[in-house]
């Protein structure tokens, strides 16, 4: 894993924040988070200090250079373990033209290389998030389980 090119600092920090935001988390309701160039460089150490490898593809928009969509995964220090989808966001304002999946197969095209003794992807959608999960379903992702999550709230 390399840093974040500086170009995209910021807008990989937008769009991060806005898994905070967009994801549906049934009614645990998570707080807004805050993510800037201090944070986004926070993230990557800790990935490359736990020997993990990281790779995150990206949907740029030409027109403003912006980032609108991402997809990350993540394998553990162990090259034969299990990898892990995680966050995939497209920005609202540009949904609706398959750049969700475009980015995940993107990823898992060249994922082949980079993890190439890693068997298997696992990734985990709340129940409620059907254009998620159709995009996992049409790639070809199985349920294998199920589980539940409660928040207590501390007063
Ligand atoms: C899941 C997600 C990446 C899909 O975005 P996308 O790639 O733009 O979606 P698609 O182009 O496949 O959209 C297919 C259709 O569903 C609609 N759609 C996409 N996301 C939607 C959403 N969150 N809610 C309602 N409708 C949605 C699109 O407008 C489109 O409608 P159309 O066929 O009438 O044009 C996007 O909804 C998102 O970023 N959600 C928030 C983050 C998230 O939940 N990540 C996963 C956490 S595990």
């Amino acid at each position: 894993m390399l840093p974040t090119p500086p170009e995209h600092v910021e807008g990989y920090a937008w769009v991060k924040s806005r898994m905070s935001t967009d994801a549906p988390a049934a009614a645990l309701e998570f707080d807004e988070e805050t993510w800037d160039a201090a944070r986004v460089a926070l993230h990557d150490k800790r990935y490359l200090d736990g020997g993990q490898t990281v790779q995150v593809t990206a949907a740029v928009h030409e027109e403003s250079g912006t980032v609108v969509a991402f997809n990350e995964l993540v394998l553990p220090s162990d090259p034969t373990a299990v990898s892990s989808q995680e966050d995939t966001l497209v920005l609202k304002e540009h949904r609706g033209h398959r750049l969700g999946m475009l980015v995940k197969c993107a990823g898992i095209r060249s994922w082949r290389e980079v993890a190439p003794q890693s068997p298997k992807i696992i990734t985990y959608n709340a129940e409620e998030n059907r254009p998620m999960l159709d995009i996992n379903e049409a790639i070809g992702f199985e349920p294998v389980t199920y589980e539940g999550a409660w928040k207590k709230v501390l007063v």
